[in-house]
């Protein structure tokens, strides 16, 4: 059966351990996995770091990127999301895509899987979760903070599909996830269902939620935070700014985090919104550490998707 890459519990715990390892692996140690073979990009959305780091990886791997916007491919118009994924399937050995409905990366699993087309779906970002980001999240924490289990991290902000994802895995890697969003915008009790799921054989699942961001933060490990709207919610921009409003990552609420902390977001960053400039660009930023950790984590996963194939 084909392993696709929808959300980071379509790994194991000790295959998502796995994953981590190849990912601080020298490139060369992998081989060539990809050599001769194309790996499809699907974008809907706009991308810096997931296009970036995903070409190099591939690349890394000896394999041909073919990154395409959705506009060029008609998802749904010129043709269907199945017959897309079909095409796509004749030629590459991996499709990613970053789509506004994760239900578009289900049609392009059940399109590939029916025609018996071995080729793993990877979500590189959609309305649900961002699992390729909390690869790089982990990575980046397991380096900073000498190990993930029993290390916590404060999320401040919305509970989106960055924030999904980051609990998920945590919950995978013994890592304690505190998320502070205001009412409406944190995680669903649906999301903490599945994070216990995803949780180790007879661990608990440490994902509290709370709306207070002192409360998250005191005497944690790390803090990440992302933007308060995400792309496909820029209508509602004006009143998430208000509801918002005391969530911002800054000097006084990092001074309540341990005193080694660190500060993780998954960029674009906005500056004075949900992160103020001293801390995003001070010294407790490891945001461009993480960033970097886009690429290795990707070559992680694409040699991992490819060995088990
Ligand atoms: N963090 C991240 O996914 O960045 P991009 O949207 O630029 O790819
Ligand atoms: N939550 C953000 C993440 C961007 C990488 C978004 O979906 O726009």
């Amino acid at each position: 059966m084909t392993r696709h890459f929808l959300e980071v519990d379509d790994l194991s715990p000790a295959e998502l351990a796995s994953v981590l390892d190849r990912s601080e692996a020298p490139p060369g140690r992998l081989g060539q996995p990809l050599a001769g073979r194309g790996v499809a990009l699907v974008m809907e959305k706009p991308s810096n770091r997931t296009r970036n780091s995903s070409e190099m990886a591939i690349v890394q791997l000896g394999g041909h990127p073919v990154t395409i916007r959705a506009e060029e491919l008609g998802l749904d118009s010129r043709e269907t999301v199945e017959d897309v994924a079909r095409t796509l399937g004749c030629y590459h050995t991996v499709i990613g895509a970053r789509v506004f409905a994760q239900s578009t990366l289900v049609r392009m699993v059940a399109a590939l899987d029916q025609a018996g087309m071995p080729v793993p779906v990877v979500n590189l970002l959609s309305d649900e979760g961002h699992p390729c980001q909390a690869l790089a999240d982990l990575l980046t924490l397991r380096q900073c903070l000498d190990g993930l289990e029993g290390r916590t991290v404060a999320w401040v902000g919305d509970g989106n599909n960055v924030c999904r994802s980051l609990a998920i895995a945590g919950a995978m890697a013994g890592l304690r996830v505190k998320v502070a969003s205001p009412p409406g915008f944190g995680l669903t009790p649906a999301d903490l269902d599945r994070v216990a799921v995803a949780a180790r054989d007879g661990a608990v699942p440490q994902v509290e939620l709370t709306e207070d961001p002192r409360a998250a933060v005191a005497g944690a490990d790390a803090i990440y935070t992302d933007v308060w709207t995400s792309m496909g919610q820029e209508a509602e921009a004006a009143e998430r700014r208000r509801a918002f409003e005391g969530y911002t990552v800054d000097e006084s609420l990092l001074r309540l985090a341990a005193p080694h902390a660190v500060v993780l977001h998954c960029l674009p960053a906005h500056r004075g919104e949900e992160v103020s400039p001293g801390v995003i660009d001070g010294p407790r930023s490891v945001v461009w550490r993480q960033a970097a950790n886009r690429m290795h984590t990707m070559r992680g996963l694409l040699a991992w998707l490819v060995e088990s194939a």
